[in-house]
């Protein structure tokens, strides 16, 4: 396949959701060409998309030192204290600038006008703003709206970015290999034309977001195969936390149900984890907090319920402690979702079990969001701030985005040039080896292999033996998937599969290679 298409732009943006997205918005109110891709054929679908509890504001006597204790206690002393800084200092003033006023993002308002305030596990008062249960979804409409209008914005959707481009690697002037590594672009993945195209641009933003596809069980939609995360790895960046990988203690579990996450915010609402016959039990293990202690915390505790007391999943009574109609207009898509499958949470306990949700290591970025590598900066879930430590406070992720998007537009406007950007003829054109037809049965069966492995041997509870039985795994597969990709014509499917297996070694290494019980990361 020869690649016959070529775009150019002062900065390109990988990534649709909050973080790429506030970056494109601010980059381009600032007169920048900016192209935003997008591998969904709908720019909405996103984790962002998903999001329900909310997004940090401000609590009534709130301050960042009160944030930073909360956010710095959730992640197990493992923090960067100057990231939480600023994620305190900033991010209350740009949800009240960018999604309030710029973008009229409708969060709920109580009686009198107010922003209605919610708290969740970790938090010591109530802060979180939200619109109903689908926060993410009012966001995220409303940022794609703002993209898709800007006549400074080329967004391309269904566009699957392949590999980084660095001259030291790319460049036809074999010297370039002298040069520091650096970044000026992408190749892309045209899914409607089946054609790779070259996108070069001066500065490029990761904003691929996070890996909980990785899991058999996992909150996240298809597309968190953590594509960014293996792109910088192959391009030589740092990446680091890898092992920390959160578990949501609440989805809902049937047979044949999708793991569709129960909202932490309904905890926040006064529901108790409790066992069938209604027995609360998460006093026994955080007394001071009970249902509202910290994620892990809250998970592993789950874990040990069900394995104590042999049953698949425990309940969340929102019944005996949330009015019904409380229920019903707090909650009324997660209502709407679990009706489906014959459970009413305004009557019923709600069957659950904890699922993969939120990866707090990434790529390493520094507080203006660069990466390792010249002019490739990374933000939102795919980088890591060091803001999550060993596990993220509930409703800091869209904040996070919010505030590193703000910071990479603000860092690439002062530094605008890239000395080491080439010619595109300078760039040899994609050339596809393989001439197979890529079989869906072979990439479908290795997806669910690596699902199988990170789930029983990489999950929630960890020891050397199953980390050691994982690594064999992955690593024999990998070299499978790797001479599949080189003669297989190339795919949206395909370039996520060999993401995949990427990303499952760098968690199941980090794993392997900390033997400290820290946060989300737990070794028997
Ligand atoms: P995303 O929003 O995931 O966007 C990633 C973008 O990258 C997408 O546009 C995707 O198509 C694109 N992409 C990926 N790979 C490629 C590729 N190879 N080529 C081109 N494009 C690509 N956080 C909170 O703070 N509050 C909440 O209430 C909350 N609730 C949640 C509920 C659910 C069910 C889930 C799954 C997560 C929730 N989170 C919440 C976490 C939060 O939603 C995410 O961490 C956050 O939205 C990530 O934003 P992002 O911009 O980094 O990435
Ligand atoms: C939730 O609503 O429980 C998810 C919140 C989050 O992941 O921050």
């Amino acid at each position: 396949m020869m690649m016959t298409n070529h775009y150019d732009s002062d900065v390109l943006i990988i990534g649709s959701g909050i973080a790429g997205a506030t970056a494109a918005l601010l980059l381009a109110d600032a007169g920048l060409a900016v192209t935003v891709v997008t591998r969904s054929k709908d720019p909405h679908e996103s984790n962002t998309y998903y999001a329900q509890g909310g997004i940090i504001y401000r609590g009534k006597n709130d301050s960042t030192a009160m944030l930073t204790e909360d956010v710095m206690r959730a992640g197990a002393g493992h923090c960067n204290a100057e990231a939480v800084t600023i994620l305190g200092d900033e991010g209350p003033e740009l949800v009240k600038s960018i999604l309030i006023e710029k973008l009229n993002v409708a969060f709920d308002q109580d009686k009198s006008g107010e922003l209605s305030l919610a708290r969740e596990g970790g938090h010591a008062i109530p802060r979180i703003v939200h619109a109903t249960d689908a926060t993410g979804k009012a966001i995220q409409i409303a940022l794609i709206r703002a993209v898709g209008t800007h006549p400074n914005i080329q967004l391309l959707a269904a566009h699957t970015a392949i590999d980084l481009l660095t001259p030291s690697h790319h460049s036809l002037n074999r010297l370039a290999v002298y040069e520091p590594l650096a970044c000026i672009g992408a190749y892309l993945f045209d899914q409607v034309s089946d054609r790779v195209v070259l996108c070069t641009a001066k500065k490029t933003l990761l904003a691929t977001g996070g890996v909980g596809q990785l899991f058999l069980r996992t909150t996240n939609p298809a597309g968190a195969r953590g594509d960014g995360i293996a792109m910088a790895n192959r391009a030589g960046a740092r990446i680091i936390n890898a092992e920390f990988i959160q578990f949501h203690p609440t989805t809902f579990y049937q047979s044949r149900a999708p793991h569709l996450l129960i909202s932490e915010a309904v905890r926040g609402e006064g529901a108790r984890l409790v066992h069938a016959d209604g027995t609360p039990f998460m006093q026994h293990y955080a007394p001071e907090w009970q249902d509202l202690a910290p994620r892990d915390i809250v998970a592993r505790s789950i874990h040990e319920e069900m394995i104590k007391h042999d049953v698949p999943n425990v309940y969340l009574d929102l019944c005996s402690y949330i009015p019904a109609r409380r229920i019903k207009s707090h909650f009324p898509n997660i209502r709407r979702s679990c009706l489906q499958y014959g459970i009413d949470i305004s009557k019923d306990l709600v069957p659950v079990v904890p699922a993969a949700h939120y990866f707090c290591g990434g790529i390493w970025v520094d507080t203006w969001g660069r990466s390792t590598i010249g002019h490739l900066y990374a933000a939102g879930e795919t980088a890591c701030t060091g803001v999550h430590g060993a596990n993220r406070l509930a409703s800091t992720s869209l904040l996070e985005g919010l505030v590193w998007g703000s910071r990479t537009a603000r860092h690439i406007l002062k530094h605008r040039e890239n000395p080491y950007l080439v010619h595109a003829s300078d760039i040899p054109p994609w050339c596809d080896e393989g001439s197979v037809t890529a079989d869906p049965g072979l990439i479908a069966q290795d997806m669910s292999y690596i699902r199988h492995i990170m789930w029983n041997y990489v999950g929630l509870v960890r020891n050397s033996q199953r980390l050691k039985r994982a690594i064999r795994e992955l690593r024999s597969l990998e070299v499978e998937i790797e001479h599949f990709y080189r003669v297989t014509r190339v795919n949206d499917s395909l370039i996520g599969l060999r993401n995949m297996v990427r990303n499952a070694i760098i968690v199941t290494f980090a794993a392997w290679e900390n033997n400290q019980n820290t946060g989300c990361h737990f070794r028997e």
